[in-house]
């Protein structure tokens, strides 16, 4: 007589049973991958993500007091890709209405043409009291200095290659410090921060972060902004560990930082290198409010 099973000791049903579940699981990871590569290719690199943060600053004049920073960086402009990113930044900083707007680099990827139909956008830019770019190492590597500096000057904006502007803000007066590109270039932070008078709170403009070791052995500075990691571009989400590390990015990958009285923060950046793609890391403009 031919022997009946039931249930969970039918051993076909147990083998389909672990057959369906695998399916399952398979299906859900195609699912799950397929889902962040629709959005680290398709919709992260084009979303606008405004990221306010308090920073308090030791040394900073009363007058200061509530002083906004914007801090745009890397481009890496694309004709014909990030027109309509660009232009939400444009409205995005408009809105905000920051004291000062920080530009710190990378706007092309290798080619310099791209600057000018950029700028044609980014003249737009508004900020109280000026805006300042200063170079990328992408930049130096591909373009000309003197040019870059020419184009970013017609659109109205300060270009800053190892020196420094006083603005006065309140009756306060503020350094703006940029420094050349570190990676191959040359900068010179004795003479980016010399002759401005001792006290002088500084907000100093470098593109790779790694260089603020160097800035504050020189002089302390009220805020270092600096952008080149890109915030590592894809990072594991909820832990925000980044597997790709840039060289002069490594120590400081993003966000706020400090040594002793000297604040940094490092920004995602706008735009993409290598593979068009963020994940976990949306293009950010940051809004820096500086508090005593
Ligand atoms: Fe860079």
């Amino acid at each position: 007589m031919a022997k009946v099973m039931i249930g969970d000791d039918d051993p076909d049903r147990r083998k389909i049973g672990r057959r369906g579940a695998l399916k399952w699981l398979l299906g859900g990871a195609a699912a799950t991958a397929a889902g962040c590569a629709v959005d680290g290719f398709f919709i992260e690199p084009r979303r606008l993500s405004i990221t306010r943060r308090v920073i308090h600053s030791g040394g900073l004049p009363h007058d200061l007091n509530g002083l906004k920073v914007g801090l745009l960086s890397d481009f890496h402009f694309s004709p014909g890709n990030d027109e309509l990113l660009l232009e939400k930044v444009v409205g995005a900083v408009r809105r905000e209405k920051v004291d000062v707007l920080a530009l710190t680099g990378d706007y092309m990827c290798n080619n310099p043409k791209v600057v000018a139909p950029m700028l044609e956008i980014l003249k737009h830019l508004d900020a109280a009291q000026g805006v300042f770019a200063v170079m990328g190492n992408h930049d130096g590597w591909a373009g000309n200095r003197a040019t870059i500096r020419r184009e970013f000057e017609s659109a109205g904006i300060g270009f800053l290659i190892n020196q420094h502007s006083l603005v006065r803000i309140r009756g306060t007066v503020l350094a703006v410090a940029g420094t050349d590109f570190v990676w191959l270039g040359k900068p010179d932070v004795e003479k980016t921060l010399h002759g401005i008078p001792a006290k002088t709170p500084i907000l100093a403009m470098v593109h790779e972060p790694d260089y603020f070791d160097t800035v504050v052995a020189q002089r302390p500075v009220m805020l270092q902004v600096s952008g080149h990691t890109h915030g590592g571009q894809c990072r594991v989400p909820g832990i925000g560990y980044a597997p790709r590390r840039v060289k002069m990015g490594k120590k400081y990958l993003y966000g706020e930082y400090h040594s002793h009285q000297s604040k940094l923060f490092v920004t995602r950046g706008v735009g993409t290198t290598g593979l068009r793609v963020r994940f976990a890391c949306l293009p950010e403009f940051a809004v820096l409010t500086l508090r005593t």
